[in-house]
């Protein structure tokens, strides 16, 4: 079996800088305590971890009050809080058949258990949404328009400051569902006009799985999804008012979130325009190597358009098995399907790069689909 080239980055970055395996691992050694519930030397440093992760994450996406910062533990997670907290009993809300089951699933549920009503606007072939369809789809009852930053099916980035200055001058929040950008491209989550911004710790932001979060506008008040214990207040039975504690009861993940934190560390330093030149350089050969292929058509628009993501089919084969070919034969580890995005016309074979990826294994990935190509044809 040859070496593994990891083309699945957009499911979960791997691997991860070395300082975020040496950063969990010395936390569960040494560090360990629970923030916010202790006096002891160990139980503040979690706090300050804590203080600190909050503070160079919204330095990272332009977050101006870091108290603005709800921790989840998945972008899933963050987009129930901020549909569940916000929507009320027959809104409407506009969203898109771009959207991943974490958007789209809450909102069915919704309307069934809340009346809401929903207006799903269609992207164009490339996955674009245009910002006038979100416009036309607007009713009276309009409380929430839902769009992803970058489908994870093709990548495609959506005109989110457009969508926003729509929303805006209609009076209604934007909820952005940042999972596939957040750490991909640089981003300032005030000035891109997201009211709700949602994102997962665990792609390109670096971190472990079980971490995500919520930017919530200062004016936004959200139901919490649950009430329980912070260390903030604890003779109150009441929840508390004040952000980040109102929304985040429960010990925390601190293992993820010490991991998180050495992530955006490495991406902070490392910058994260660097890092997507080199993504986009990668994406750029992938997709002329791949198109070179006989049989190969790829979905989505030019590489700079989108996030390092390219989605393709070869001849009438089932991207499902051309996935396992790769995977089992070449050791290429790429996701294939609809990509938990139910909505999506095309069932395709998505090799998604990340920081850690090299030219060669893009040479790997490509001479892999050439080979399975050439047996279909010699099958054929
Ligand atoms: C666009 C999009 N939204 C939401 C999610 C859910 O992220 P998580 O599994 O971290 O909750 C993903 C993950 O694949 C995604 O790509």
């Amino acid at each position: 079996m040859p070496a593994e080239v990891y083309l699945d980055n957009a499911s979960t970055s791997f691997p991860k800088p070395e300082s975020v395996y040496q950063a969990a691992e010395k936390f569960m050694r040494y560090g360990g305590a629970s923030p916010g519930r202790g006096s002891y030397p160990k139980a503040q440093e979690s706090e300050r971890i804590l203080i600190k992760l909050r503070s160079k994450l919204s330095q990272l996406l332009g977050v101006r009050d870091p108290a603005n910062l709800i921790f989840t533990t998945h972008a899933t997670d963050a987009l129930n809080l901020a549909l569940k907290g916000y929507l009320k009993e027959g809104d409407h809300v506009v969203t898109t058949d771009l959207e991943h089951n974490a958007v789209l699933r809450p909102l069915t549920h919704l309307r069934t258990t809340r009346n809401i009503g929903l207006t799903i606007v269609k992207s164009n072939s490339q996955g674009k949404v245009d910002p006038d369809d979100i416009k036309k789809a607007v009713t009276p009852k309009t409380r929430l328009v839902a769009c992803v930053h970058a489908s994870n099916v093709l990548g495609t980035i959506q005109p989110i400051q457009e969508i926003s200055r729509t929303a805006r001058a209609l009076g209604i929040p934007l909820l952005v569902d940042g999972s596939q950008t957040a750490g991909a491209i640089p981003i300032n989550v005030e000035e891109l006009g997201a009211d709700l911004f949602a994102f997962t710790g665990h792609k390109s932001l670096l971190g472990l799985t079980g971490t995500g979060g919520l930017f919530v506008r200062s004016d936004l008040d959200l139901q919490p999804l649950r009430e329980g214990g912070n260390g903030s207040h604890s003779n109150s039975l009441e929840q508390p008012t004040e952000r980040p504690e109102r929304y985040e009861s429960g010990t925390p993940n601190m293992i993820g979130l010490v991991g998180l934190l050495a992530g955006i560390e490495y991406l902070l330093e490392t910058g994260i325009d660097k890092i997507r030149t080199h993504e986009l350089e990668l994406n750029r050969a992938l997709m002329n190597r791949l198109a070179d292929i006989s049989g190969v058509k790829i979905y989505g628009p030019e590489a700079q358009l989108k996030t390092a993501i390219t989605s393709f089919t070869l001849g009438s084969l089932d991207p499902a098995e051309v996935g396992q070919m790769l995977g089992k034969k070449f050791g290429v580890c790429v996701r294939t399907g609809i990509h938990c995005a139910p909505l999506t016309p095309q069932s395709t074979i998505r090799l998604s790069l990340g920081w850690a990826n090299t030219r060669e294994d893009i040479d790997k990935a490509c001479q892999a689909v050439s080979e399975i190509a050439t047996a279909i044809y010699r099958r054929a």
